[in-house]
């Protein structure tokens, strides 16, 4: 029985004893888990710590400067903010099979953040937000147990030539105590009921090929539907929502001229652990006034559906 005031002390004193006064990297997503952590093991060991996150052109509209100003301005943690954009796209052009750009984008992201480190000149610890259900789950957690339905990846499972001791301070933490921690960390409560954001980022929600000009498409719809949703009061209620940028074209009409452009999938789930999901049931005039807004404002976008598909048979994600 312990409340999180004493979990952040206890962890805080583990972290010193650990780590002594060495240096400590963290990979930072964007993301709640990695957040805390490097929040946590900052009042810790102070500027021992340095955090890198990998912007690889395939985040949200304004995650970057979020998480930038999250960091530096509010919390002054050292952060290295790496521009990998270009290698990226180069990468995933022409890449059409979702296993392939998956596998890409994680040994990529790899590449990124061992230069980064080396730069730094390495460190002796790695930090990470795993959870304990990362650590009580299997690897494949939407397969089976001999399928892989997805490759998933994390800033985890870096090469053992990197050579670094890993510090977890999260380990013991469900979920829902992580936001708390968080809360007990300072922040804001915008940052820490965040929807959960996959590592492969935009790539996995733009079937076919991912390029830069689809992903600032996706960007402006994804925006819209969220800020839809925040206005409507439902975004806490809503497990995941994004968009989807689908790589095929209809036929439409705009004023008095015909348009010829994609169309746009809206996801919405409810779940506890991600591994089975509801989907949400939006009324009809909220899912109408999305579609209205998108056509209207993304240039690019012509047609917006909704997709229907509970987990299982569907995945969360299209890719
Ligand atoms: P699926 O699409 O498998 O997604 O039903 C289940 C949950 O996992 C997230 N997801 C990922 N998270 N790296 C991550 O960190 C990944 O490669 C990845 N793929 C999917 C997904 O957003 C959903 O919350």
């Amino acid at each position: 029985d312990w409340t999180m005031a004493e979990y952040r002390a206890t962890k805080i004193a583990e972290i010193r004893e650990q780590v002594g006064d060495a240096k400590v990297i963290c990979g930072l997503s964007g993301g709640v888990d990695s957040s805390v952590a490097a929040i946590l093991i900052h009042e810790a060991i102070g500027e021992q710590l340095t955090c890198v996150f990998v912007d690889h052109g395939l985040l949200r509209l304004g995650e970057r400067e979020q998480v930038e100003t999250m960091f530096r301005d509010h919390y002054n943690i050292p952060l290295v903010v790496v521009d990998a954009e270009e290698r990226f796209m180069a990468g995933l052009a022409g890449q059409t099979d979702p296993e392939k750009k998956r596998k890409f984008i994680g040994a990529e992201f790899i590449n990124v953040f061992e230069e980064e480190a080396n730069k730094l000149g390495g460190a002796d610890f790695l930090a990470q937000g795993t959870l304990y259900p990362d650590v009580i789950e299997s690897v494949s957690f939407t397969g089976g147990p001999s399928v892989t339905i997805k490759s998933h990846h994390n800033v985890g499972g870096l090469p053992e030539r990197m050579n670094m001791k890993l510090v977890e301070p999260l380990r013991e933490l469900f979920k829902d105590e992580v936001r708390d921690l968080g809360r007990e960390l300072g922040l804001p409560d915008i940052f820490v009921g965040r929807h959960p954001f996959p590592g492969p980022g935009l790539a996995i929600r733009i079937p076919g090929e991912v390029t830069k000009e689809r992903c600032d498409i996706l960007r402006k719809a994804d925006a819209i539907y969220l800020e839809e949703i925040r206005n409507a009061g439902l975004y806490d209620a809503i497990w995941q929502a994004f968009a989807v940028l689908l790589p095929v074209k209809t036929v439409g009409v705009m004023g008095d001229g015909r348009t010829y452009d994609s169309v746009c999938g809206l996801r919405a789930v409810t779940s506890t652990d991600g591994m089975t999901a509801d989907v949400y049931p939006f009324d009809g005039a909220f899912l109408s006034r999305v579609a209205t807004r998108i056509v209207n404002e993304v240039r690019g976008i012509n047609r917006v559906v909704y997709d229907y598909t509970s987990k299982p048979p569907g995945t969360i994600e299209w890719e």
